[in-house]
């Protein structure tokens, strides 16, 4: 088979988002390249919130392979897709594009296999028979919970400060399993091995309102957030009795970034070396 990566010319993508330009996926995308001495550019290109569908025209135009995805364009790249992956399918929201051969455009979702792979392989987490409760229930949880329910956790439960938005998202998963709904005020008494944060809340320097008990001895307490210093959903977790671990969302993203480049490129980059130099600030 003849190599599709061409010496002369780099395979191009890029990442669409606003803002976009604090990304890190133009770090680990050329870190990945790196590790297979692919020819391949990949840039953070800031889109104009409207403007998704002549963007990505533009970069298919001009030679463009695929492209991710970022806030505020998941749902709108969804509807820009000829096909879907089962679980682009099931998220409605899409971080991956793909222009193919014959002129049609692939979506994918690699978030949620991005959250598992994190879960399983770097932090060593097992998710079945794991009692599970997501916070939130907006874009971030809708692309992870048909992945999870996929591990068999013992209990997937999301609480939400709009209950009637979870209630929502629950009613259209029934289908690929059971997730259960809550309000903040019904934690009261219930323990939970993971407790992952899929709010916004730390980026407006909040913690949603749990009960100082939520945590059973051992658990992780996961925030899909990140940044330079522990969230504060990390720093309110860590304080509590007995946790085991606290991790914030850089695995995450690396992750579903590896899984993107498979769907690219077919082969699958290694992980924990990009994680570790980002966290060193490479
Ligand atoms: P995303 O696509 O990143 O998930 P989103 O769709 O705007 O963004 O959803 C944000 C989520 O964070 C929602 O679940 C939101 O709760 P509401 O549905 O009640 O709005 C939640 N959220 C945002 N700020 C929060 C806060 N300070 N405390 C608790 N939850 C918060």
């Amino acid at each position: 088979m003849a190599d599709p990566f061409d010496f002369e010319r780099p395979k191009r993508f890029a990442v669409m988002g606003n803002p976009v330009a604090h990304s890190k996926s133009p770090a680990i995308h050329k870190q990945f390249a790196h590790q297979f001495k692919h020819n391949l550019e990949y840039t953070a290109i800031q889109v104009d919130v409207g403007g998704l569908s002549q963007a990505v025209g533009q970069f298919r135009a001009a030679g463009g392979s695929g492209l991710n995805l970022t806030v505020p364009f998941k749902i709108d790249a969804f509807r820009l897709a000829d096909n879907l992956s089962d679980r682009a399918r099931l998220a409605q929201a899409v971080n991956t594009l793909r222009f193919d051969a014959d002129g049609t455009v692939f979506g994918d979702n690699t978030d949620g296999a991005g959250l598992v792979h994190d879960l399983l392989h770097n932090l060593g987490t097992q998710i079945k028979e794991k009692q599970i409760l997501v916070l939130g229930a907006g874009g971030a949880v809708r692309g992870v919970l048909a992945p999870m329910l996929k591990h068999n956790p013992a209990r997937l439960m999301i609480a939400n400060r709009t209950v009637a938005k979870a209630k929502d998202l629950v009613r259209e998963f029934a289908q690929h399993g059971k997730v259960e709904v809550c309000e903040f005020e019904e934690l009261r008494g219930k323990h939970f091995d993971i407790v992952i944060n899929g709010t916004a809340a730390s980026l407006e320097g909040e913690v949603p309102p749990l009960p100082e008990t939520i945590f059973t001895r051992g658990a992780l307490a996961y925030d899909m957030m990140y940044g330079d210093k522990p969230t504060p959903f990390m720093e309110w977790a860590a304080l509590r009795g007995g946790i085991g671990k606290t991790a914030d969302g850089l695995g995450m993203l690396v992750e579903q970034a590896a899984e993107s480049y498979f769907v690219w490129n077919g082969v699958r980059p290694q992980t924990r070396p990009v994680i570790a130099a980002l966290r060193r600030g490479e």
